[in-house]
């Protein structure tokens, strides 16, 4: 398989409700040191795996964005939150919605669940950027967009924006950069059944 690439809305790898992970083997650890390398170049703090356009339930993150402090990057495998607590308004964006800045409402504090690349299990406590980012990463193994989650308000001056990704979506599947959406979606079904 070819290197991945960060896909962007409207792909429909960003709508796939994702499936869990059934074996961690050397190719899950290749593309989960490419989706770190693709988060760095894009000055992410983290990224999902729908947004390499694989179908799996894991996500990447490192609170810092700062790839020499790697002793914050974490991977989730099989994630789940199993306490939320509280609720906080904070700004986010997206590495899938370039440009796109929201407010939104998440709980303050989570207990999450999940297993690490050892195939561990480990359940953390997160307050503050740290849990934003571990619900913001969840939802997209969820098919779910910070977009989602904002108000009617500020979806309706973010609409411009989204319209303008459809369009270059669009463009470049009539000049033949990308495929169409059925291939892109054949493409998610072949990745889910092979590791399923
Ligand atoms: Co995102």
């Amino acid at each position: 398989m070819s290197d991945l690439k960060i896909v962007y809305h409207p792909h429909p790898a960003l709508r796939w409700k994702s499936k869990d992970v059934t074996r961690i083997d050397a190719q899950l650890k290749e593309w989960i040191g490419q989706m770190f390398d693709l988060m760095y170049e894009a000055r992410g703090i983290g990224l999902a795996a729908n947004q390499v356009a694989l179908p799996y339930r894991l996500f990447v993150i490192n609170p810092t964005g700062d790839r020499d402090d790697t002793e914050m990057e974490q991977v989730f495998i099989n994630p789940q939150i199993t306490k939320r607590n509280g609720s906080e308004e904070g700004e986010e964006g997206c590495l899938s919605l370039p440009e796109l800045y929201g407010p939104v409402t998440r709980a303050e504090k989570i207990v999450v669940e999940a297993f690490d690349l050892s195939g561990e299990e480990f359940a953390m406590e997160l307050t503050g950027i740290h849990s934003r980012v571990v619900q913001h990463e969840s939802d997209h193994l969820d098919g779910v967009m910070f977009t989602d989650r904002v108000t009617d308000k500020v979806k309706t001056g973010l609409s411009p924006l989204l319209e303008d990704l459809e369009q270059q979506m669009a463009h470049q599947q009539d000049k033949g950069d990308l495929p169409d959406e059925d291939a892109m979606i054949a493409e998610l079904k072949r990745l889910e059944a092979e590791r399923t």
